[in-house]
């Protein structure tokens, strides 16, 4: 077993498909995150195309510490991909969460809750193929009947994993009804290792309360930092001093402009783009007329434009 390292930052951000693209990570680094994963990743798909590689595990300098997660069922298969990406990134994560049919059917992401003893080979394959640590993220089993994240996480770390994170819903809960916390507290006391809490953390208050009662060593942040990055600085802030700054408009649309300039660097699709814009201006008020001017944006140059002239007729 090789270690998880020591972050200073408490609150990680949580892999989400379509949203954690290398420009967004590395905004979110930049406000504060810990540390920062790809989204799901299918392992079988990286030993068929293994030239995509770079493109999939692409990494912003400021990441220090990369995570790329992985799916799939078969130990031999996801040991094989993980030494393709091992090279470009700082620790492998398995999928045990996902709920998503395609990905269940397969036999990989949160059907793998119904199969501990298959968790701990796998991580078992992968830590002893790969030079680097590996981690799990999973959810706390298939529904309130099959609660298996004891046994489940009890599994990948007797296998080796370094770090365990434990998002607190079924996999039928989908984002259904309210993470339960307790379920993560007992996780924290039955391991050695690190333990990640997460689920419907929105504030920087809920980040200080998590830690304290869960006794978790992090949290991780996923759909409250979609479009909000600075979220992370006022965690920080936070858990610093006591107090924080509201997050205002301006600033949130800043941070927006910021996004498509990386984006454009690092050649995100338009259409990734223009997803990013709608969770960027979700719920700021009076911005029903820039969703709209950013809805019929043709280029990543119009976005920029458009969310400029907006801020700068704020
Ligand atoms: C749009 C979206 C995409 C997601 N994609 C992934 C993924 O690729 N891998 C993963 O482990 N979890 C994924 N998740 C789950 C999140 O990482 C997280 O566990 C979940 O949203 C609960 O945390 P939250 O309440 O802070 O959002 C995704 C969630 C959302 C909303």
């Amino acid at each position: 077993m090789k270690r998880f390292p020591q972050f200073k930052e408490k609150a990680f951000l949580s892999p989400m498909a379509r949203i954690t693209d290398v420009a967004f990570r590395s905004i979110c680094k930049t406000y504060g995150a810990g540390l920062t994963v790809t989204e799901l990743i299918n392992a079988k798909g990286i030993l068929q195309n293994p030239e995509s590689i770079p493109e999939i595990c692409k990494r912003a300098p400021n990441e220090d510490f990369f995570s790329v997660q992985l799916f799939g069922d078969n130990p031999k298969d996801l040991a094989r991909a993980g030494e393709l990406v091992s090279e470009h990134c700082d620790m492998i994560d398995i999928n045990l969460g996902c709920p998503a049919y395609k990905i269940c059917r397969v036999g990989a992401g949160s059907q793998l809750l119904a199969h501990p003893q298959k968790v701990r080979a796998i991580v078992e394959e992968l830590d002893s193929t790969l030079s680097i640590p590996v981690s799990v993220k999973m959810r706390t089993g298939l529904n309130d009947k099959n609660i298996t994240v004891h046994e489940v996480a009890k599994a990948a770390q007797d296998g080796g994993a370094c770090m365990v994170m434990v998002h607190g819903r079924t996999r039928d809960q989908m984002y259904t009804g309210t993470a339960d916390w307790d379920i993560i507290s007992q996780i924290k006391k039955e391991l050695s290792i690190p333990v990640v809490g997460n689920g419907d953390i929105t504030s920087p208050e809920n980040v200080k309360e998590r830690l304290e009662e869960s006794g978790v060593d992090y949290v991780a942040i996923g759909r409250a930092a979609s479009g909000n990055p600075l979220l992370f600085q006022r965690i920080n802030s936070y858990l610093d001093s006591g107090s924080y700054l509201p997050i205002t408009t301006k600033e949130r649309l800043q941070v927006f402009e910021e996004y498509i300039k990386l984006s454009m660097k690092y050649q995100t699709s338009f259409l990734h783009q223009k997803i990013q814009a709608q969770h960027f201006t979700k719920g700021i008020t009076g911005a029903a007329k820039l969703r709209l001017a950013l809805n019929e944006a043709r280029t990543s140059d119009e976005l920029l434009r458009t969310v400029t002239s907006f801020i700068e007729n704020e």
